[in-house]
């Protein structure tokens, strides 16, 4: 029988609410059996909410702060980020609210085993205020997207893409709840089928069999 055990590392800028929800489903403290182990967390940001969580919370996961705000820090950030990949087996790198951009470079090297989530259905609103963007503008349907990473930004084979309606009642608070809802229930489900090996990826699209 195939061993689809996963190492995963996640990647985290701000409140962290994806990154907290993927850990409280697959810590080894909530599942000893899991087919996900969540090595580490790393986060660019030094002053970036989900910190401080973790390390009132979650005192078992090891957690990585390497500062990168500004474009000169990338090329640190992304050493320091390959060392974790190396030391910990990485399989796959999960992007849950990362709001940096990583180099062509380290893409190309971890390329399908970058993994991003986005608040919208792309390819529709890219860029870092898609909830906004989406609401500003007026349509109807929006809704949350899991893809593969690639070097062109918020782009690359996806995984998953459900909708999110917006109704005439719906403020932007509103929206935002919704669509937070949706990608914890979204990631979940990501994180499930790569720990059963039931992802492929195949000329240039994502295979669930
Ligand atoms: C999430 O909505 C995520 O999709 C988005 O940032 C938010 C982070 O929330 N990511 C992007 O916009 C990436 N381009 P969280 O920190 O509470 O998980």
């Amino acid at each position: 029988m195939k061993n689809f055990h996963k190492n995963i590392i996640i990647l985290a800028s701000g409140n962290g609410s994806n990154a907290i929800n993927i850990i409280n489903n697959f810590s080894s403290a909530n599942s000893s059996v899991s087919k996900i182990s969540i090595k580490a967390l790393v986060c660019n940001n030094p002053d970036a909410p989900i910190i401080d969580k973790v390390k009132n919370m979650y005192a078992d996961i090891n957690l990585y702060c390497l500062p990168f705000k500004k474009a000169a820090e990338r090329t640190l950030f992304e050493k320091g980020l390959t060392e974790i990949i190396n030391k910990y087996k990485i399989d796959y790198i999960i992007l849950a609210g990362f709001m940096k951009i990583l180099s062509n470079d380290f893409v190309l090297k971890n390329l399908n085993k970058i993994i991003n989530i986005h608040p919208s259905l792309l390819p529709a609103f890219k860029g870092t205020q898609a909830i906004k963007d989406a609401f500003d503008y007026g349509v109807k349907v929006t809704g949350v997207t899991i893809h593969f990473v690639i070097p062109e930004i918020d782009s690359g084979p996806i995984i998953l893409q459900e909708p999110v309606f917006i109704e005439e009642y719906d403020t932007i608070e509103t929206l935002e709840e919704k669509i937070h809802k949706l990608e914890h229930k979204m990631y979940i489900k990501v994180l499930e089928l790569i720990s059963c090996g039931k992802l492929k990826i195949a000329d240039n699209r994502v295979k669930i069999f």
